[in-house]
């Protein structure tokens, strides 16, 4: 059976401090909710801390994003070596924001994931249309093309280690969100597309999110669809009581 993952994509907000401070609030609340895994994606200069304030809790840390070369002249970027050492596990790739404001594609998406991959962080690849899409009906010929191109070359068994995040990008951070049915079918057309290409066993398998707008009052009911695995959840997952309610929903 698939797990559930809720994870939080904190973007570009908390201090290290902040970070200590959250992470030892939120333990306790979500102690023992272990029906789902429970992944805090966090900015760079806060995964040391983090990683030491979420040790031995059921907490497990990523980063927003990762460089796709070992090392070199990259000034700015963060290989997966870098954070595999310091204790990450998880990273988002491909959201949305890092397609929109800093040029990243289909291709980028898929040299990352690789790399990650190869580290052995697990990854959470997000895709998902823009409204323009979603209003001309081609929301699944997008989402399928995205998923072919993002995995490109990945094996199944490489396949294992990634969760999909499906962020209709007219419902991020807009208090728009899909409609429960919208995001089962989307998300089920993503499934129909990882049938297509590794077979109906690893389509069964893989964990994919619904993103988007996801928060405290209407997570049960996203949860609740057959193809929606857990949320990537941004705005509500900065809020210990927010992000705890929605761990519960999905227990
Ligand atoms: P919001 O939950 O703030 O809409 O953000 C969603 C998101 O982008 C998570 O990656």
């Amino acid at each position: 059976m698939r797990r559930t993952v809720i994870a939080g994509n904190w973007k570009m907000n908390m201090t290290p401090k902040a970070t200590r401070a959250f992470i030892t609030e939120l333990a306790p609340m979500v102690a023992g909710l272990d029906k789902c895994d429970i992944v805090l994606c966090v900015p760079y200069v806060d995964i040391a801390t983090a990683v030491e304030a979420a040790a031995g809790t059921n907490i497990h840390i990523g980063a927003e994003n990762v460089h796709f070369e070992k090392s070199g002249a990259f000034t700015g970027e963060i290989s997966a070596e870098m954070l595999t050492e310091i204790g990450t596990e998880y990273v988002v790739i491909g959201h949305s924001e890092r397609r929109t404001y800093f040029g990243e594609t289909d291709a980028t998406v898929n040299l990352r994931t690789k790399a990650a991959l190869a580290a052995g962080l697990k990854v959470i690849l997000c895709l998902g249309e823009v409204k323009e899409e979603r209003l001309s009906g081609i929301t699944n010929e997008i989402v399928a093309m995205q998923t072919k191109l993002d995995l490109a070359g990945i094996s199944a068994e490489e396949l294992k280690n990634v969760i999909i995040a499906y962020e209709p990008v007219w419902a991020i951070g807009t208090g728009l969100t899909a409609t429960p049915e919208q995001a089962d079918e989307t998300c089920g057309v993503i499934r129909s597309v990882i049938a297509e290409l590794y077979g109906a066993a690893a389509a069964e398998e893989i964990t994919i999110q619904y993103g988007g707008s996801m928060n405290d009052a209407n997570a049960a009911e996203l949860l609740s669809k057959p193809n929606v695995d857990g949320g990537l959840i941004g705005g509500a997952s900065l809020k210990t009581d927010k992000f705890t309610t929605i761990v519960k929903a999905a227990n």
